[in-house]
C-alpha cells in the first residue's frame, strides 16, 4: 500500500518538475546549464516513514542535493572560494534530510506543513500549475520545522509568501517566482538610529570640472536623495505596502530572491542580517537602489543585482558594504559612472558591469575600488567612450586590477594615459572601435601578459604602441584592418610567445618579425600577402600552428601521489592556417617562395639569430638609438602628431644605415660582426 503511494508520489513529482521546467524560462532555473554536463543525479536513500504523500523525502549528502546547486553557485562567486569552503565544508559533506513537496491548494498546504517530519533539514516547495492557481502561505506555518537550514520555494508568479514571523533558524533561503509580502502582524524593530547617522564618506567633487563639457554634468547631486524618512513615516509606509522585511532571520547566510518582482528596496528589509554573506536579487525589475539599502547586512561578500533596471547609481545605495568581494550589476540600464556612483568598497575583488549601456566613465569613478582585481564592462546597447582627461584616466587607482575586459569601446585613437595607473593588469581584452593605437598607449603596464585587441577595427599602430609592456606573451590583433606592421613594433616584447594577426589587410611584415626569441605561434592567415623573397625567413612551424588549451601534468610518486604539477601547453599543426599570397592566386606563401620565386638562395642569410641590435651591449644600443633619432629629425614630435604609416622603404633604409655604421665600429667582437654581416646582406637583398 505504502509502496503504491510512493510510486504515485514520484510520478506526480516527475510530472510537476517537467511542468515547472516548461513554464519557467530557462534562466529561471539557476545552474540548469551547469547541471547538463554534471553526472546524473545520485539515487538518494528514500525515507519512507513520516513523509507526506505529496512529498518525496530523501536523505543524502548535502552537496548531492538539488538545493546545493544554487548555494554553490552563489557562494562560489567568491573569488578564491577558500574562505567560504571553510565555513561550508563540513555542511557539504554531512548527510541531510530533504523533502521536496508539490503544493496544490491552500487547505492541503496547511495539512502538508503539519505532516512534515520535524527533523527536516531542507525543504523544497514547488507550486506549478497555471497562472490562475492562487496559493498563499505563511512563514509562521513553518515555525515547527526549527531544524530547517535550507528552504526553497518556487512559485508560478502569483504564489504568495506572507512573512508574518521571522524564520530565525534558516541559513539558506531561495525564493523564485513568488510574491513576498509582510503581514501587518509582523513585529518590526524600533530604530533609534538611521544608517546615515554615522556615515561620513563624501565622494570627491568636481574632479573633472574644468575639463568636462556640460553633457557630463551630474543630474542627481541634489541632497534630497540622501534624506531618509522618519521612522514613523516608514512604518506607516511599510504597513501600507506590506513591504517585506527579513528582520530577525538572524542565521541567514545565503538569500536568493529571483523573479519575485521584489523591486522596492529599503534599508529595513535586510536590517540585522549580520550573518548574511551572499545576496542575489536578480530579475526583480529594480530601478533604483535606495540609500543604505544593504547597510543592515554589513558582512555581505557577494551581491548580485544582475538583470534588473537600475538606471542610476548613487553612492549611498551601496553604502556600508565594506566586506563586499563580488558585485554583479550586469544587465541593468546604467548609462554612466562617475565619482558619485560608488561608495568605498575596500575589499571588492570583482565587479561585473557588463550589459549596461554605459557610455561615459568620468574620472575618479573607481577611486573607491583600490583593491579590485577584475573589472568587466561593455554592452551591445552603447559604446563606451575611452578617453583620458589631462591628468586623469578613467581607471585611475585600480592599482591591483589584474583583469580588465572592455567590450564595445569607442575611440578614434587610443592614447597614452587611458590605462594610466593599471600597473598590475595581466590580462587586457578590448573590443569595439579603435581606429589607431598611439605611442605609449600601454606604458606602465609592466605586468601585461595577454593583450587581446581583436575585432577592434584597428587600421594603424604606432611603432611605439606597445612600449613598456615588456612582459607581453600573447598579442591578439586578429580581425582588424591593419595594412602594415611598423618596423620595430615588437622590439621590446622579448617574452612574446604568440602573435595573432589573422584577418587583417597585411601585405608585408618586417623581416625582424620572425626573430622574436620566444615566438612559438604566429597566425598570419587571411591576409592579402604580396609575396616576395623578403619572406624567406617565415617559419611554417610557427604560422601553421595553434596552441591547445593547457593541460595539467603531474609527476607522481610510487603511491600515485602527486609530487609536482604544472600546466603544459600543447601545440598542433594545422595546414589550413598557412598564409597565402594574394599576388600568386592565393597559393601558400611557402610554395610560392620555393617553387615560383625560387628564393632558396637568400635563405642562406636567413639563419641569423637576433635582430640587428639584439645581443649588443646596452650602451651600444643606446648609441645606435641616438644615431637613429638624429637621423629621423625630432621623431618624438613627429610621432606625437597624427602619423602616417612610415613607408617600409624608408624604415629599411634607416636600419640599413645603422647596420652599416655599426660595422665601422672597430671594437665589436668578430662573432657579432658575422651575425650582422648576415643581416646586412639580408637587408640589402631585400632592398634589391
Ligand atoms: C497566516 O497565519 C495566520 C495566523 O497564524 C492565520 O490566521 C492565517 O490563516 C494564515 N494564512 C494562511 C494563508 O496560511
Ligand atoms: C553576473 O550575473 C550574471 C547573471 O546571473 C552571470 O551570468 C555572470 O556570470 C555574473 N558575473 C560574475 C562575475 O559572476
Ligand atoms: C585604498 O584606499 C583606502 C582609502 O583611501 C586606503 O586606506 C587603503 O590603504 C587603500 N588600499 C590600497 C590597497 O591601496
Ligand atoms: C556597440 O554599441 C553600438 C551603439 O552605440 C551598437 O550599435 C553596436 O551594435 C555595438 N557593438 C557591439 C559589437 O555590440
Ligand atoms: C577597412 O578599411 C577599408 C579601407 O580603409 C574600409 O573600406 C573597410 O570598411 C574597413 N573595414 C573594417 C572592418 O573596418
Ligand atoms: C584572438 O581573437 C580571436 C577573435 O576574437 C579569438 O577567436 C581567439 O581565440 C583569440 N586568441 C586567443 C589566443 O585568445
Amino acid at each position: 500500500m505504502q509502496l503504491i503511494a510512493l510510486i504515485i508520489t514520484l510520478l506526480l513529482l516527475a510530472h510537476a518538475k517537467a511542468q515547472l521546467q516548461l513554464d519557467s524560462d530557462a534562466e529561471l532555473l539557476p545552474g540548469s546549464d551547469v547541471e547538463a554536463d554534471s553526472q546524473p543525479e545520485p539515487i538518494a536513500e528514500q525515507d519512507r516513514s513520516n513523509c507526506p504523500s505529496s512529498c518525496s523525502c530523501q536523505y543524502a549528502a548535502y552537496n548531492e542535493l538539488p538545493i546545493a546547486r544554487w548555494i554553490n553557485h552563489m557562494t562560489s562567486s567568491d573569488n578564491d572560494a577558500d574562505s567560504t569552503l571553510e565555513d561550508t565544508d563540513f555542511l557539504m559533506l554531512s548527510k541531510i534530510k530533504l523533502a521536496t513537496c508539490l503544493l496544490q491548494d491552500e487547505h492541503e498546504t496547511q495539512e502538508l506543513f503539519n505532516a512534515l517530519p520535524l527533523d527536516l533539514q531542507a525543504l523544497i516547495l514547488l507550486h506549478g500549475g497555471n497562472a490562475e492557481s492562487q496559493l498563499t502561505m505563511n512563514t509562521s506555518s513553518l515555525r515547527g520545522l526549527n531544524q530547517l537550514m535550507t528552504l526553497e520555494i518556487r512559485g508560478n508568479g502569483i504564489t504568495t509568501l506572507i512573512i508574518d514571523e521571522p524564520l530565525e533558524f534558516l541559513q539558506h533561503a531561495n525564493f523564485e517566482a513568488l510574491r513576498l509580502q509582510a503581514s501587518d502582524r509582523l513585529k518590526r524593530p524600533k530604530y533609534s538610529k538611521l544608517p546615515s547617522d554615522d556615515y561620513e564618506y563624501k565622494p570627491p567633487r568636481d574632479v573633472a570640472a574644468n575639463e568636462v563639457t556640460p553633457k557630463y554634468e551630474l543630474q542627481f547631486e541634489s541632497d534630497d536623495v540622501v534624506e531618509i524618512m522618519s521612522y514613523e513615516q516608514h512604518v506607516e509606509r511599510l504597513k501600507q505596502t506590506r513591504m517585506p522585511s527579513f528582520y530577525g532571520w538572524s542565521r541567514l547566510e545565503v538569500l536568493r530572491i529571483h523573479s519575485c518582482n521584489f523591486n522596492e528596496l529599503h534599508w529595513q528589509m535586510f536590517d540585522g542580517l549580520t550573518q548574511l554573506h551572499h545576496l542575489s536579487l536578480e530579475r526583480n525589475g529594480i530601478e533604483e537602489l535606495q540609500p543604505f539599502a544593504f547597510s543592515g547586512a554589513p558582512h555581505l561578500r557577494s551581491l548580485s543585482l544582475a538583470h534588473n533596471a537600475v538606471a542610476r547609481l548613487y553612492y549611498l545605495g551601496l553604502a556600508g558594504l565594506l566586506e563586499l568581494e563580488t558585485l554583479n550589476l550586469s544587465d541593468n540600464r546604467l548609462e554612466r559612472l562617475s565619482e558619485s556612483s560608488f561608495p568605498p568598497l575596500p575589499h571588492l575583488l570583482k565587479a561585473d558591469l557588463r550589459q549596461n549601456p554605459i557610455m561615459y566613465i568620468l574620472p575618479a569613478t573607481f577611486w573607491v575600488m583600490n583593491d579590485t582585481r577584475e573589472l568587466q564592462l561593455g554592452s551591445e546597447l552603447a559604446a563606451l567612450e575611452l578617453r583620458s582627461w589631462n591628468s586623469y584616466g578613467q581607471f585611475d587607482s585600480l592599482h591591483k586590477l589584474r583583469t580588465l575586459r572592455l567590450g564595445n569601446v569607442s575611440t578614434a585613437s587610443l592614447e597614452q594615459g587611458v590605462f594610466k595607473g593599471l600597473h598590475a593588469v595581466e590580462q587586457l581584452t578590448l573590443r569595439g572601435n579603435i581606429l589607431s593605437v598611439q605611442f605609449d598607449a600601454f606604458a606602465g603596464m609592466e605586468q601585461l601578459r595577454e593583450l587581446d585587441m581583436s575585432h577592434c577595427g584597428i587600421t594603424e599602430l604606432s611603432m611605439d604602441a606597445f612600449m613598456g609592456a615588456k612582459q607581453l606573451q600573447l598579442l591578439n590583433l586578429s580581425h582588424n584592418n591593419l595594412t602594415h606592421v611598423p618596423n620595430g613594433l615588437l622590439d621590446e616584447q622579448t617574452q612574446l610567445e604568440m602573435v595573432q594577426l589573422q584577418n587583417n589587410q597585411l601585405t608585408t611584415l618586417p623581416t625582424s618579425f620572425f626573430l622574436q626569441p620566444r615566438l612559438r605561434v604566429a597566425r598570419l592567415d587571411q591576409n592579402p600577402w604580396q609575396c616576395s623573397c623578403d619572406m624567406s625567413n617565415w617559419k611554417p612551424r610557427m604560422t601553421n600552428t595553434i596552441r591547445l588549451p593547457s593541460v595539467r601534468s603531474c609527476v607522481r610518486d610510487l603511491n600515485g601521489q602527486e609530487i609536482l604539477c604544472r600546466h603544459v601547453v600543447g601545440y598542433e599543426t594545422d595546414k589550413n592556417l598557412v598564409p597565402r599570397c594574394a599576388n600568386h592566386n592565393g597559393r601558400s606563401v611557402y610554395y610560392v617562395l620555393r617553387k615560383q620565386l625560387h628564393c632558396g638562395a637568400t635563405r642562406i642569410f636567413g639563419h641569423s639569430k637576433g635582430s640587428s641590435t639584439r645581443g649588443l651591449p646596452h650602451w651600444r644600443k643606446i648609441e645606435l638609438q641616438q644615431q637613429q633619432q638624429r637621423q629621423q629629425q625630432k621623431p618624438k614630435q613627429k610621432r606625437k602628431q597624427h602619423k602616417k604609416p612610415r613607408k617600409s622603404h624608408g624604415s629599411q633604409r634607416n636600419s640599413l644605415h645603422f647596420v652599416l655604421s655599426h660595422q665601422k665600429e672597430p671594437q665589436q667582437k668578430q662573432q657579432q660582426q658575422q651575425q650582422h654581416e648576415a643581416s646586412l646582406s639580408q637587408e640589402m637583398s631585400n632592398e634589391i
